[in-house]
């Protein structure tokens, strides 16, 4: 992971967000945090596998070490239970106004921290560190905060955007194969929406990912997978994250393409207890097919897609689970409008409708490949 080194600065919602990705992208968050008082909310497998970097740069502008709150990852993260020890922990460390909240971790606790950060002392500074792929490339950009209720995703939640995104590329050589090949299904997404150059890097190295991915067990390290250009990647599909919130943040129009993939994955997601970006990929692939058979899309182009997502050792087809069921999801899921589901499908590589109309039917039947 040693391309090089990224800094890019977006504009979401009225808060200046610097993004910064580099093999050791931690090394500047005492600078960034300057004199303000912070304090940490700490993914549990970080501090487990990289204990002494985490010593190293989790300090103040002072060189203290940062006061950490250390919370079990995973999507069960993100609870009210933890989300009222967070305000219970952050009332015990006093921390004031002019405060920061840094999230170190996966989506889940970045999500966590910064519905933490927004809604201690009616919001406070939040600092982003993803050290998942998927959280680099898409949970630690762009302002969207929440936590779970229930078998509900994300109803309870806030727009806060970071003012600093700090990847650590060093920290992504610890991912099972199974949070890589999520991480990929949402950089996939990313250059389907707008970046077809990306897109043409990725199948480039096609055949690298899938000697890496496309077999072997889900829930083991990856060794050799460090090599592939990390910074780029990420930063293709950050880049296409970044325009769309910088002109939609609040989600009224073009920031709604970066749901593909998402409306019918969310109903998988919850029915068929897959990780995100699983449920992402199938959701994509499904689109795809439909959009092909629709004639709204190439032919050639959406077999691409699916090739790709595979070759990320993702699946690509799945049994449809039951309609009824599956129809509540997506017409409850909070992207639908009004009671009618719009979709968002590949219109091309590099670019989609945001509007499509397509029965569920039609999307169910394309999912089973
Ligand atoms: N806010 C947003 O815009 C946004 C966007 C996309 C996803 N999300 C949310 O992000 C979550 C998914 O994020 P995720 O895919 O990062 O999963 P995750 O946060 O569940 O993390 C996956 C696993 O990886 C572990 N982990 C984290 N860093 C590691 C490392 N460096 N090495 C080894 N293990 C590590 C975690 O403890 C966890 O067990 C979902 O809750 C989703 O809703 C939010
Ligand atoms: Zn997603």
């Amino acid at each position: 992971m040693r391309d090089s080194v990224l800094h890019r600065r977006y504009r979401l919602g009225g808060v200046t967000t610097d993004y910064r990705c580099a093999p050791t992208g931690l090394a500047s968050l005492a600078e960034r945090l300057g004199g303000r008082p912070a304090v940490a909310v700490v993914d549990r497998a970080v501090v487990r596998l990289h204990a002494e970097r985490l010593a190293a740069v989790l300090r103040d502008g002072d060189g203290a070490p940062l006061p950490r709150l250390v919370v079990a990852g995973g999507e069960a993260a993100k609870t009210v239970a933890n989300l009222e020890r967070a305000w219970e922990w952050l009332a015990a460390r006093r921390l004031t106004r002019d405060g920061v909240v840094v999230g170190v971790g996966g989506g889940a606790v970045l999500d966590l921290a910064g519905f933490a950060a927004a809604t201690w002392q009616r919001g406070v500074r939040f600092v982003a560190a993803p050290t998942t792929l998927l959280a680099a490339v898409d949970a630690g950009l762009g302002g969207k905060t929440a936590v779970d209720l229930g078998a509900l995703k994300n109803p309870v939640g806030a727009f806060h955007p970071a003012t600093d995104v700090l990847v650590e590329t060093d920290l992504l050589g610890t991912l099972t194969r199974r949070d890589w090949r999520c991480g990929l299904a949402e950089t996939v997404k990313a250059a389907v929406i707008a970046a077809a150059p990306l897109f043409r890097d990725l199948e480039a190295r096609a055949p690298d990912l899938a000697g890496l991915l496309a077999h072997g067990r889900a829930d083991r390290v990856v060794p050799g997978i460090a090599d592939l250009p990390w910074t780029s990647w990420i930063d293709g599909a950050v880049r296409v994250k970044g325009r769309l919130v910088a002109l939609d943040f609040r989600e009224a129009g073009p920031r709604r393409a970066l749901n593909l993939g998402h409306t019918l994955g969310h109903a998988l997601e919850l029915q068929l207890g897959l990780a995100h970006g699983e449920a992402v990929a199938l959701g994509l692939a499904a689109a795809a097919r439909l959009a092909a058979a629709r004639g709204t899309c190439p032919r050639r182009d959406a077999d691409r897609i699916v090739a790709l997502l595979a070759a990320c050792g993702l699946a690509v087809a799945a049994t449809p689970p039951p309609r009824r069921a599956t129809a509540a999801l997506v017409a409850g899921d909070k992207k639908a409008r009004g009671g009618e589901v719009r979709w968002v499908l590949p219109l091309r590589i590099g670019a989609v409708d945001i509007d499509a109309r397509v029965g569920l039917d039609d999307m169910l039947a394309a999912l089973s490949g």
